[in-house]
């Protein structure tokens, strides 16, 4: 099952050619740089670098895969959430692939995409596990705009049981990495200095601690806590700075601990996914690991950190589920497709089948 997948929710540009579960190609282009010097991504800026990329990193794609545009089943689209106008130009353009090409379309949510990333297999390997078997689970999507926890009952079927209410974990991260005079990621940057520091030097507050029932992530106090000890500390010496990444990156992660210990006393699941940029983080995975053995279920990362960023790949994965569920749109039905740029995951509109 041959589907060419396309992603632009944001500031990464990206088409994949899957085969099931089995990414051929996964190609990125970040335009990452071109939004630095405003501190965010700019969406006209978004919007123009998709539209001059697209068309070279299709062709990268399905050159990497060895495959032709006419051999593959179906184009995937992710119809958001993201940049409404940066998500346009991917749809526009599977769209008149899926016409010119007479294709089935699927449309995709880009937070399933992180949710079922960790089943995805490199072409070098073999599924090992008979995905159904893993379901119900529970998943941890952690990037730079969610902190989701999901629990998910099977393949296609979501209920978010706890989502952040200010910041999320992987924007945390990299505030606090540019107060600390580092740039982006700042998740990936911390993670290194982190190691070599003494998390217990200072003391930082464990977010929503006692109202873990709330089951809401909030990290804008720990933000503020760090603020104050930035200041209080400076001059920073390097040793001062990575013993407060430290801590900040112990009490992050000590939040997302006590939520998903709460989840997994509520909801009898099989596994535990874990998706997004943030799960690229070694230290995270060791603790999620740990709590999963305590709990008799097996933790699922993606199988590269390309996987775990923003891609195309992952789209790739959650549009064979669909399809096998008949979940398509053929090539007269097409234009019903539209952005949803704050799509949920457990929130169809009707024509998203
Ligand atoms: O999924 P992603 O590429 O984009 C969004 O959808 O936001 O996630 C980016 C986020 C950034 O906040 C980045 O700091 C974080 O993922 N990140 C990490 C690591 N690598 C990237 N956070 C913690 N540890 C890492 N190793
Ligand atoms: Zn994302």
């Amino acid at each position: 099952m041959l589907i060419l997948s396309i992603d632009t929710s944001c500031d990464e540009t990206s088409v994949a050619v899957t085969d099931g579960v089995t990414v051929l190609s996964n190609v990125l282009w970040s335009q990452a740089s071109l939004h630095a010097e405003f501190g965010g991504v700019f969406p006209s800026l978004a919007k123009r670098a998709h539209e001059e990329h697209i068309e070279w990193v299709i062709k990268k794609a399905l050159g990497t895969s060895k495959k032709a545009i006419e051999d593959m089943d179906a184009i995937a689209v992710t119809i958001g959430p993201g940049l409404a106008i940066a998500l346009e130009v991917g749809i526009n353009k599977a769209k008149e692939l899926a016409k010119k090409y007479n294709k089935t379309l699927i449309a995709v949510n880009h937070i399933e995409g992180h949710l079922l990333s960790p089943l995805a297999v490199s072409k070098n390997s073999q599924p090992t596990t008979h995905n159904q078997l893993l379901f119900p689970a529970l998943s941890l999507v952690a990037s730079g705009k969610h902190t989701d926890l999901i629990y998910a009952e099977k393949i296609g079927s979501y209920k978010i049981i706890a989502h952040t209410v200010d910041d999320a974990v992987g924007e945390a991260l990299d505030k606090a990495a540019r107060m600390l005079g580092f740039g982006y990621p700042g998740g990936a940057i911390l993670e290194k200095i982190a190691k070599g520091g003494n998390l217990m030097r200072y003391s930082l507050p464990i977010p929503m601690i006692g109202r873990e029932n709330q089951m809401e992530f909030s990290y804008s106090g720990l933000k503020t806590a760090l603020y104050r000890l930035v200041e209080n500390q400076k001059p920073l010496t390097k040793q001062k700075v990575a013993d407060i990444a430290a801590c900040f990156q112990d009490k992050a992660f000590t939040h997302i601990e006590r939520l998903v210990k709460k989840a997994l006393k509520s909801y009898k699941v099989k596994s535990f996914l874990f998706g997004g940029g943030v799960s690229s983080n070694v230290e995270l995975r060791n603790r999620l690991r740990k709590i999963c053995k305590e709990n008799g279920i097996q933790l699922l990362v993606p199988y590269t950190k390309k996987l775990c960023t923003d891609n195309a790949g992952m789209i790739g994965i959650v549009a064979y589920f669909k399809h096998q569920r008949n979940e398509c749109l053929n090539p007269d039905n097409i234009d019903v497709v539209d952005r949803v740029p704050r799509a949920k995951i457990d929130q169809l509109s009707p024509w998203q089948l």
